[in-house]
């Protein structure tokens, strides 16, 4: 019998900075997509591409300095745009509108408008746009997804998470004019809100049935980049400069069905990285930082004091105690075979694109998920500017939220490739 061809999908690449490299061998890891194309504006970028290409001994692909060009090439059926954060929404405009599935890298939005716009571009289109959230695929976030499924940490009322990642030497690149710097240079909110909103979002059937209704944020002061770069060689490198954004963001976010969110945003204190999740219901809890999980009638309680006068003390079971029975289905089929960065949520996101591209399918991020994600940014810069005042957060679905159903258990992912 002959062979099955396996047809490879011809992906674009736009945007060579440091995140790219993480596309570029993804492609690879996950397997039957060839890249076909890379772009950056930046004609130095191109090369060191090229030699990561080589080296890993892929063909040469297309390249070009304007992505027009490179939305118009007929070998490149989906793109994948690890562009700094300003170029991403007119970028996913343009490939959709050219009829091209596109996935971005994380990121918030500057205006609402420029979140309308990208929803009528699919919408008119019919072409998905996807979020390359890979903390949606963490072992970790799935494996609460899980539990919050099977119902057993009971109705959710509360999550928070965050962004909490020291990134000092952010103030050194404002010289090299590195635009995340100036994101942080110029403006006050919740710069990077997606890492730890897209897994509670999905927890929380954001968008279907459910919806963010109404935040206030309120930003400390700033101190954390000036020290950081007066530390790194003072003048001239940044430490001159009064950065707008406080060190530590608070933003809290309500929701249509009653649960709160509380976002945390805090790149320029020292501290060890986290993204701080905690998903809290009615029978249980999972608390990132404590790496723990403690659900009601199951995990261990003890009784304490003289009879008569006892109390009970709650203690955590470990994360680790639930992988084998309650990994997400997909991290099940995972689990034995991890390749690609951050723990393998690089590849699973990446693989689910690549999916629904091969299926012509709806990515399971889907451009509301990222309308509604990346608008926390400029509401919360709004909120922060009219001193912590709540502002509404638009429904970007229109009123499709009301009737969407929620996801199945494991729909996030097409492909026979992890199977069991
Ligand atoms: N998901 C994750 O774990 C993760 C980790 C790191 C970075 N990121 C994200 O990846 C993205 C890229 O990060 P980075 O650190 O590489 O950013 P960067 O700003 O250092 O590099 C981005 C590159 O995009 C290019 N670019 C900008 N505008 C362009 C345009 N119009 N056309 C073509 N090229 C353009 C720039 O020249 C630059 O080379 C960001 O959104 C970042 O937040 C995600």
């Amino acid at each position: 019998m002959a062979a099955k061809r396996v047809r490879y999908l011809k992906i674009g690449i736009i945007g060579l900075g440091p995140r790219s490299p993480a596309q570029i061998i993804g492609t690879k890891d996950v397997g039957n997509a060839v890249v076909t194309a890379i772009c950056d504006c930046d004609e130095s970028r191109i090369e060191p591409s090229l030699k990561l290409m080589r080296d890993n001994q892929m063909k040469r692909p297309r390249t070009y300095l304007d992505y027009r060009e490179l939305l118009a090439d007929p070998e490149v059926e989906a793109v994948m745009v690890p562009a700094s954060w300003n170029p991403h929404i007119p970028i996913a405009i343009d490939a959709m509108r050219a009829g091209k599935y596109v996935a971005c890298e994380v990121g918030g939005a500057c205006s609402i408008q420029q979140l309308w716009d990208l929803v009528h571009a699919s919408e008119e289109t019919g072409i998905p746009c996807m979020m390359l959230e890979n903390c949606c695929y963490g072992r970790d976030e799935m494996l609460a997804l899980n539990l919050v499924r099977q119902g057993l940490f009971g109705e959710i009322i509360y999550c928070e998470g965050g962004y909490e990642h020291y990134l000092g030497g952010l103030a050194r690149t404002i010289e090299s004019g590195r635009e995340r710097s100036f994101h942080n240079l110029r403006r006050n909110g919740d710069l990077y809100p997606t890492h730890a909103l897209g897994p509670i979002s999905k927890i929380l059937n954001i968008n279907r049935g459910n919806r963010f209704v109404s935040l206030t944020s309120t930003a400390t002061k700033a101190r954390g980049f000036a020290a950081a770069a007066e530390k790194n060689g003072g003048k001239g490198s940044g430490g001159h400069r009064d950065f707008n954004k406080g060190d530590v963001i608070t933003t809290v976010i309500k929701c249509a069905n009653g649960e709160v969110i509380t976002l945390k945003h805090c790149v320029s204190l020292p501290r060890p990285y986290s993204r701080s999740c905690r998903v809290q219901g009615t029978r249980g809890i999972w608390l990132e930082d404590a790496k723990g999980i403690f659900i009601e009638g199951r995990s261990k309680v003890e009784t304490h004091g003289p009879p008569g006068a006892t109390w009970q003390v709650e203690k955590w079971d470990t994360v680790e105690s639930y992988y084998e029975e309650h990994d997400h289905p997909l991290w099940k089929s995972f689990r034995d075979n991890i390749t690609g960065g951050h723990g393998g949520m690089d590849t699973l996101v990446i693989q689910a694109f690549f999916d629904a591209v091969r299926h012509r399918a709806p990515t399971p991020i889907d451009v509301y998920d990222c309308a509604a994600w990346m608008s926390i940014t400029c509401l919360s810069e709004d909120s922060i500017a009219m001193g912590s005042a709540p502002v509404p957060v638009p429904d970007f679905t229109n009123g499709k939220w009301i009737k969407r159903e929620p996801e199945r258990e494991t729909p996030w992912m097409l492909s026979e490739i992890y199977k069991g």
